[in-house]
C-alpha cells in the first residue's frame, strides 16, 4: 500500500507552544509509521518554519531547534508546488509534495483560523475544522453569538472592547447589575486558562480586565456570569456523519480549571466516562453534536460545558485542536468508547482526505 505523505506540524506562535510539543510527541510515537511517510515541520516562537529531522525526545524537550537537525521551509500557495518548499544553504530550494496536513497547534495562529486559511490556499487536505468556524470558535464572542442563535444555553455574558472601557468603574456597575457576583473576565481570544480571573469586587475587576486585556491582543475581553456546579466535556468527530465519544467530568478544588489544572493535574482530576447518570450523558452528548454542527466544525472539536445543580447542562466553549498527549482528554473519550489513539489518528486523517 502506497503511504500517506502526511506533514505533522508542530510548535507556533502562541502561547500554547509547550504544549502543542508535548501532544506531537504523543502524536509521532503512535502514529503507524506503516501507513504514513511523515514530514515533521515546526514553527518556532517567533514564526519561522522549519522541516525537522531529529527524535521526538528533542522535539518534546523544546530542543529540536538547531541547525544539524532543521531546513527552513515555507508551505507554497502555489497550485504549482503544492506541499513545502526546503530552503538550502546555497539559496536553491527543492519541493516536497505532502496529501495531508496534520495542525497539532493550540491557540492564536494554529487554531484560529489563521494558518487554516494557508491551508486552504495551499489546496492540500488538513485535518480539524475550516479556516471560519476555526475562528468563530477561538472568539469567544463569536462563539456566543453563534450558540445563542441556535439556541443553545451559555452563561449570561457582556462583550467589552478596550475602546469602551475607559470608565471602568461604569462597566463594572453594568456588569455586576446584568451578570451578578463573582463574574469570570476571559479574553475573547485565548486559551488554557490564560489571562482568566473570577472575580468578587471592583479592584479585582479593575486588575483582572488588565490581564484579559493583556493576553487577548486584539482588545476584547469577555465577562460572565458564573455557572455554579462542575465541567463535562464531550469529544465528537465527523464531517456529515458524526462519531460522538465518552463524556468527561472534571473535578477541581480551586476557583477555576486553571494551566496548572489543565496540563500538570494540580487540584484537578478528570473522570472519564463523567459520573452522571444515562439521561444527562446522553443530553450532553446531544448537546456537544448540536454545537458541533451550529458552528460548521469539521474533523474533530471538544465540547467543554458545565452541569448546573438543577441539573441543566450550560455550554461554555470549543477547542477544535484539543490537547493530543495519550492522557489528553479528547482521546481518552474517544478510547472510552472504543477507538484508540492510533486508530483516532488514522480516521482524522481519513476525514481530511475525504474534504
Ligand atoms: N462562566 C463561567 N462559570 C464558571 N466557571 C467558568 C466560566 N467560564 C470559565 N470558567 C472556568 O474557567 C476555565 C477556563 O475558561 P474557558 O472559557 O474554558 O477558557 P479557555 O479557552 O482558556 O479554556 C473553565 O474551564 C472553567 O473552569
Ligand atoms: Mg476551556
Amino acid at each position: 500500500m502506497k503511504k500517506i505523505k502526511l506533514a505533522v506540524i508542530f510548535g507556533g506562535q502562541s502561547s500554547e507552544y509547550p504544549v502543542s510539543l508535548h501532544s506531537t510527541a504523543s502524536v509521532l510515537r503512535q502514529i503507524d509509521t506503516k501507513k504514513y511517510e511523515i514530514l515533521k515541520v515546526g514553527i518556532s516562537q517567533d514564526g519561522k518554519w522549519y522541516t525537522y529531522y531529529g527524535d521526538i525526545d528533542a522535539l518534546e524537550h523544546d530542543q529540536w531547534l538547531c541547525a544539524d537537525m532543521c531546513k527552513e521551509t515555507v508551505l507554497s500557495c502555489s497550485q504549482a508546488y503544492k506541499g513545502f518548499l526546503e530552503l538550502e544553504a546555497d539559496g536553491t530550494y527543492h519541493h516536497i509534495a505532502v496529501d495531508c496536513i496534520l495542525p497539532i497547534l493550540h491557540g492564536k495562529n494554529g487554531e484560529d483560523g489563521t494558518i487554516q486559511g494557508l491551508f486552504e490556499l495551499s489546496g492540500i487536505s488538513y485535518v480539524g475544522c475550516g479556516h471560519m468556524s476555526s475562528a468563530i470558535c477561538m472568539d469567544k464572542e463569536m462563539t456566543h453569538i453563534v450558540a445563542e442563535h441556535a439556541g443553545i444555553p451559555c452563561a449570561p455574558y457582556i462583550c467589552v472592547y478596550k475602546r469602551d472601557a475607559a470608565d471602568l468603574k461604569k462597566v463594572y456597575e453594568d456588569a455586576k447589575a446584568k451578570l451578578g457576583l463573582p463574574i469570570f473576565i476571559k479574553p475573547a481570544n485565548a486559551g488554557s486558562s490564560f489571562g482568566i480571573s473570577k472575580v468578587d469586587g471592583f479592584e479585582e475587576f479593575a486588575k483582572g480586565m488588565s490581564e484579559a486585556f493583556y493576553h487577548d491582543g486584539k482588545g476584547k475581553v469577555i465577562l460572565e456570569t458564573t455557572i455554579e456546579g462542575f465541567e463535562i466535556g464531550c469529544a465528537v468527530m465527523g464531517n456529515d456523519v458524526l462519531t460522538i465519544g465518552s463524556v468527561d467530568e472534571i473535578e477541581i478544588t480551586n476557583d477555576f480549571f486553571d494551566y496548572e489544572g489543565k496540563y500538570e493535574m494540580v487540584n484537578s482530576h478528570i473522570y472519564c466516562p463523567a459520573r452522571i447518570d444515562e439521561e444527562l450523558f446522553q443530553k450532553a452528548q446531544k448537546m456537544a453534536a448540536d454545537v458541533y454542527r451550529a458552528l460548521n466544525c469539521q474533523g474533530m472539536t471538544r465540547v467543554d460545558m458545565f452541569v448546573t445543580p438543577q441539573h441543566t447542562i450550560v455550554f461554555n466553549e470549543l477547542n477544535t485542536i484539543p490537547g493530543f498527549t495519550s492522557t489528553s482528554r479528547y482521546p481518552s473519550m474517544m478510547k472510552e468508547i472504543g477507538i484508540e489513539f492510533s486508530d483516532l489518528i488514522d480516521r482524522l486523517i481519513a476525514l481530511a482526505l475525504e474534504k
